[in-house]
């Protein structure tokens, strides 16, 4: 297996199989850190810094959060237009990258633009981590995940998957391409203009994972041991910013996971989850239901960025 010191995480094409277990591996003994929430020391000589020049919660602040829980330090920026990158000078990111490198010992970047990750990590001497990145990936939310369903499951290999949202999503991505080392067959349900494209299609057959696409939830659901959501009404992901100007619409009932449809339709032990944020495609009564994981997989999130931020800067092995 390849070592993780000084490794970019800018996509899970990029993963093998014995790493995801690895990576399994270092989180779980992080893992009572965080439960206990303490902060150690391990990264302490450290500083990891945030550029987000999309806006984020969750994947900005659990970076965050787990750098401060393994004793680290922080700088960076949440708003692109606050830079020299989102004013007059529309600053390049080899530029942004070549000054970036010396404030921190390793970057988590989240972009509108697909690719811009790869495009810092040509650029910068230190890890650079793909926090998001437009349509393309978000590699560190599918191994948050992954890992939640090893945890919640016990196993990954053997599990039917279900996908429901919109499959230009990053997330898709990177769960298509996580689960080709596993043997899980998925079940994607779209709208038909959300659908995956032919091109990825083909990427994944080559890949063999298997897929297969279906219209409504209700021809899926009773088979799946993990159904993992994301919305069909959003943003447009190639934005710095997508501001709601009016109404939004509601979500079809063939892409919303109801609490009445899991009681009647889904295995009793299947899982939930959902990366967050959401619009109306799951009910907050689903919330505290037996099926729901979505604030475990928020938890395990500081846990996965503690891990892969000790594998990174070389303090995990
Ligand atoms: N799940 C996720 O990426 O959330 P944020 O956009 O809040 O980071």
């Amino acid at each position: 297996m390849r070592s993780f010191a000084g490794r970019d995480i800018l996509s899970l094409k990029d993963f093998e199989r014995s790493e995801f277990f690895h990576v399994f591996e270092v989180a779980a003994q992080m893992e009572p850190i965080a439960r206990s929430r303490r902060n150690v020391d391990l990264l302490k000589e450290k500083t990891l810094v945030t550029a987000f020049y999309q806006p984020s919660t969750r994947t900005r602040l659990a970076h965050e959060a787990a750098m401060h829980r393994l004793g680290g330090h922080v700088v960076g920026f949440a708003d692109v237009k606050t830079t020299r990158a989102g004013d007059f000078y529309q600053e390049s990111i080899k530029d942004t990258v070549k000054m970036l490198e010396f404030y921190g010992d390793v970057i988590v970047m989240r972009h509108y633009q697909q690719g811009a990750p790869h495009e810092a990590a040509k650029w910068a001497s230190i890890p650079v981590i793909n926090g998001g990145d437009g349509w393309g990936e978000h590699p560190t939310q599918i191994l948050t995940d992954l890992y939640t369903v090893y945890r919640e499951k016990g196993r990954i290999d053997g599990l039917k998957w279900l996908a429901v949202g919109d499959m230009r999503m990053r997330t898709m991505h990177s769960l298509a391409y996580a689960l080709t080392q596993f043997d899980c067959p998925i079940t994607f349900v779209s709208p038909p203009e959300m659908s995956l494209t032919e091109e990825f299609k083909a990427e994944l057959r080559q890949y063999s994972l298997n897929f297969r696409a279906a219209e409504h939830v209700e021809q899926a659901i009773a088979d799946a041991d993990v159904i993992l959501v994301e919305p069909v009404v959003q943003p447009d992901y190639t934005k710095a910013r997508d501001e709601r100007t009016g109404e939004v619409g509601l979500t079809p009932p063939n892409y919303k996971i109801t609490r009445e449809l899991l009681e009647t339709k889904a295995k009793s032990d299947a899982i939930l989850l959902h990366s967050l944020p959401r619009m109306d495609e799951i009910p907050t009564d689903v919330d505290i239901t037996r099926w729901s994981r979505y604030w475990q997989e928020a938890f395990n999130g500081v846990v996965m960025r503690m891990a892969l931020l000790a594998l990174v800067l070389g303090a995990m092995e």
